[in-house]
């Protein structure tokens, strides 16, 4: 077992893990985050994405051991826990949001994509959410939604 020390979403916290726990399985079965989902488990879907020092990464295949001392950020550290921040509000409004089951994951990824770049072409937010698979929306949705958080809508 190891103990980690990790800054997840804006709190210190230490928990103990085994030393080849997973990052997603440190965040949902030892501090209770479910947002990020399990999935593939193979680093295919998308849906266990969150940040780790603002660097979009798949959970299910971070040791978190790797992650000791580093700030990560998951879905339940968006908006303030009583409303929405404006991503997340430009999702729902888009029709982004079907089955949810990829939303956590989405949004991590396009929060990393639009810090490094605040106004990216459509195909950039394409290959942005390259490693981000949803099987209801058809895509369109999100991407509009986060061309319109480019915009300042
Ligand atoms: S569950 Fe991690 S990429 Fe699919
Ligand atoms: S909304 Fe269902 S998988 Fe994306």
């Amino acid at each position: 077992m190891a103990l980690l020390d990790l800054k997840v979403n804006g709190q210190e916290v230490r928990v103990e893990a085994p030393d080849t726990a997973l990052l997603l399985d440190v965040l949902r079965e030892r501090l209770f985050l479910t947002g990020a989902k399990r999935g593939c488990e193979t680093s295919h879907c998308g849906c266990c994405t969150v940040r780790v020092d603002g660097m979009a990464v798949h959970g299910c295949v971070v040791l978190a051991a790797r992650c000791q001392g580093k700030a990560i950020t998951t879905v339940e550290g968006c908006g303030d826990g009583m409303e929405l921040d404006r991503l997340q509000r430009l999702f729902l409004e888009h029709g982004a949001v079907q089955c949810g089951y990829c939303g956590p994951g989405m949004l991590m990824a396009a929060k990393a994509l639009l810090e490094r770049n605040p106004q990216p072409t459509l195909d950039e937010v394409k290959k942005g959410l390259d490693g981000n698979l949803c099987r209801c929306t058809g895509y369109t949705p999100i991407f509009d939604a986060i061309l319109a958080y480019s915009r300042g809508e």
